[in-house]
């Protein structure tokens, strides 16, 4: 079992890179937020060998998470996915609700919820309270790294890694860097990206990335469709897997996903491109306004 404790690390073992920036070893991985993809990224870096320590503000979600975290090793051990067992992982994995445990952390991955205040503050915090040569990076779906690097007083070491859900199964890690990520910041992100078994591509930090720009508009399209009674949920869903091959139909992913952080992604790209084709589907907001998010509240489009 997974358990709350306090860490004291030693030092970490240090370099002078190439661009004589003094670089940590990466041995201990922060996760800040353990949620779907908190909960997914401390997994695969536990997997991956790193030290890990997931912090969440609430007992109950990193509890939940706990039991999350011991099905998915299950599961992969059950497929012969794993190359040490469950337990041997989950031992070097902590979870803890104070900030001040991941302190001797050389990289924390910060997965709180996609609001840019709550992001903004814990990036001053975690820039307070980690040492000088700790690089932080965000799974910001949709936020600007540079203005999420300038809350710091290192934004030489803040970048962007964006993983897919579920993390334990996807395979792609979005890498983007911001206007003041250094060239060895990155270079470790992928490398970190990299150990989890991931494939690291590099996207610009604009609105959405890659992956969210082109998805999250398709999303909020199947929602129109929806509310202009083209088909029914259920037929929209087999119409995208049975016509394009889709593992899952756009209402089965956007539950999947949230609804709210469906929302939220349109609401980021509307915005900041300025564009009227990016505007969010009444019937989504509608959704997102009845509580109903998606599988983790229990209904979104679908009941669960
Ligand atoms: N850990 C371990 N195993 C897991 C798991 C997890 N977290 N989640 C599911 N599995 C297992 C299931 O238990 C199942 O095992 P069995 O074969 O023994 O039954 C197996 O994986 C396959 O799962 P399912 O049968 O439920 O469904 P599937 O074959 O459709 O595969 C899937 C599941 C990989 C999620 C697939 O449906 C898929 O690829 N869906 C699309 C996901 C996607 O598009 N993700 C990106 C979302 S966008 C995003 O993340 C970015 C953002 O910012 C919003």
């Amino acid at each position: 079992m997974l358990k709350l404790v306090r860490w004291d690390y030693a030092s970490p073992f240090r370099f002078v890179s190439s661009e004589g920036q003094i670089m940590a070893k990466i041995s201990k991985v922060g996760v800040v937020g353990s949620g779907n993809m908190g909960q997914g990224i401390a997994q695969v870096a536990a997997q991956a060998g790193y030290g890990v320590v997931l912090f969440d503000v609430a007992a109950a979600q990193l509890e939940r998470a706990t039991g999350n975290i011991q099905k998915s090793l299950a599961k992969l051990e059950e497929k012969g996915k794993l190359k040490e067992s469950p337990s041997a992982i989950s031992g070097r994995l902590k979870i803890s609700t104070r900030l001040e445990d991941l302190k001797s952390c050389d990289m924390v991955i910060e997965a709180a919820t996609e609001n840019r205040e709550v992001k903004f503050k814990l990036f001053r915090d975690l820039d307070a309270l980690l040492s000088k040569e700790a690089l932080l990076l965000t799974n910001t779906s949709s936020i600007s790294i540079t203005e999420i690097a300038r809350q710091t007083s290192r934004p030489d070491r803040v970048a962007g890694m964006h993983f897919m859900n579920p993390v334990p199964l996807m395979t792609l890690v979005e890498g983007i860097r911001g206007m003041q990520t250094s060239e060895e910041t990155f270079k470790t992100a992928r490398e970190v990206a990299e150990a989890m078994g991931k494939i690291f591509i590099e996207a610009k930090d604009a609105p959405g990335f890659v992956v969210n720009r082109i998805l999250i508009p398709m999303l909020n399209e199947a929602f129109f469709a929806l509310q202009e009674s083209l088909a029914t949920a259920k037929d929209i869903d087999q119409a995208m897997k049975l016509g394009c091959n889709f593992p899952m139909g756009p209402f089965e992913l956007a539950d999947f996903v949230g609804l709210d952080v469906c929302l939220a992604v349109t609401e980021v790209l509307y915005k900041d491109l300025g564009d009227s084709k990016y505007r969010p589907c009444p019937l989504l907001r509608k959704y997102v306004e009845a509580g109903w998010t998606g599988r983790k509240s229990g209904r979104g489009v679908y009941v669960y």
